[in-house]
This record gives structure tokens, C-alpha cells and sequence, in this order.
């Protein structure tokens, strides 16, 4: 199975290396493109790639790995249609109730 993560920060590298060691493919992405991550995937190794945001999102199962504040933009401009998200964002306790929606999104109205 190919794993695409949106995020390739400590969760995504941890949940990736969890991936990683059972078998799967992992593609990960961020907002600095895929040059950026040469070294994490290096380190990874051979069945870890980056790849856009649209690679990760077209891959088997998904997962959102930014920062809750960053989700909108990271989560912007790509087809979901059909697509399950894995949201492993944690709200800040504030707007914990808040409602996640990718294309109306406004924190301020509760769900
Ligand atoms: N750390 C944990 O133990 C843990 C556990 C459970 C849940 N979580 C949740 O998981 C989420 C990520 O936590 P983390 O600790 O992994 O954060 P982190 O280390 O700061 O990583 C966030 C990642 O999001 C990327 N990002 C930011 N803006 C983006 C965009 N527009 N498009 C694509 N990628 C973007 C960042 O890369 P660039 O800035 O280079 O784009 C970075 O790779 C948080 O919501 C946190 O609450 C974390």
C-alpha cells in the first residue's frame, strides 16, 4: 500500500517509519516542494519518496500531518473528490469544536 502524507514533520516521519518497517510505500509533502525533502527521504530509505501535494493525495490512504493553522492552505487545490483524508491534526483546544471543512473553511463557526 502507498501512504501520501500532507506534512512531513515529526508525525509524518514517525507514522512513515512505522509504514516503512511494515511493508508499505510512503510519499511525503510539504509547502517547499519536493527538493526539500531529498535528505529526510534519503534517510528514510529506498520506499519513502516526496513528491507534491497531489502525489501524497493520490496515494492509497492519506493523512494530513501540518499544524492545525496550516491545514487550509495545505489542503487547498486538490481534488478530493472520492478521497478519504486521514486528519492527524490536533485543533488547539480552542477551536477544538470547530468544524474541518475543506472547502467552506471558517474556524469560527461551530459545527
Ligand atoms: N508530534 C506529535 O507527536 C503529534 C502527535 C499527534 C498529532 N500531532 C499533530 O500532527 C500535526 C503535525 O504535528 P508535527 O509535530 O508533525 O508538526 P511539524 O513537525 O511542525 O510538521 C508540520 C509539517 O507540515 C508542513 N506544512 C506546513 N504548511 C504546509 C502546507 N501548506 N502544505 C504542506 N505541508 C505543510 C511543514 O513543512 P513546511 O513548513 O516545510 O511546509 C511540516 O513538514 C499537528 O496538527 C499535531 O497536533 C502531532
Amino acid at each position: 500500500m502507498k501512504v501520501g502524507f500532507i506534512g512531513a514533520g515529526r508525525m509524518a516521519t514517525t507514522m512513515g517509519r512505522h509504514f516503512l518497517g511494515a511493508g508499505h510505500e510512503v510519499v511525503l509533502s510539504s509547502s517547499r516542494g519536493p527538493e526539500a525533502l531529498a535528505g529526510l527521504v534519503a534517510d528514510l530509505g529506498p520506499a519513502a519518496s516526496a513528491g507534491s501535494r497531489q502525489d501524497a493525495a493520490e496515494c492509497d490512504v492519506v493523512i494530513l500531518a501540518t499544524n492545525w493553522a496550516d491545514a487550509p492552505e495545505a489542503l487547498k487545490g486538490i481534488d478530493w473528490s472520492g478521497r478519504i483524508l486521514v486528519d492527524g491534526t490536533n485543533a488547539p483546544s480552542r477551536i477544538r469544536d470547530a468544524r474541518l471543512d475543506v472547502v467552506d473553511w471558517d474556524c469560527s463557526k461551530p459545527s
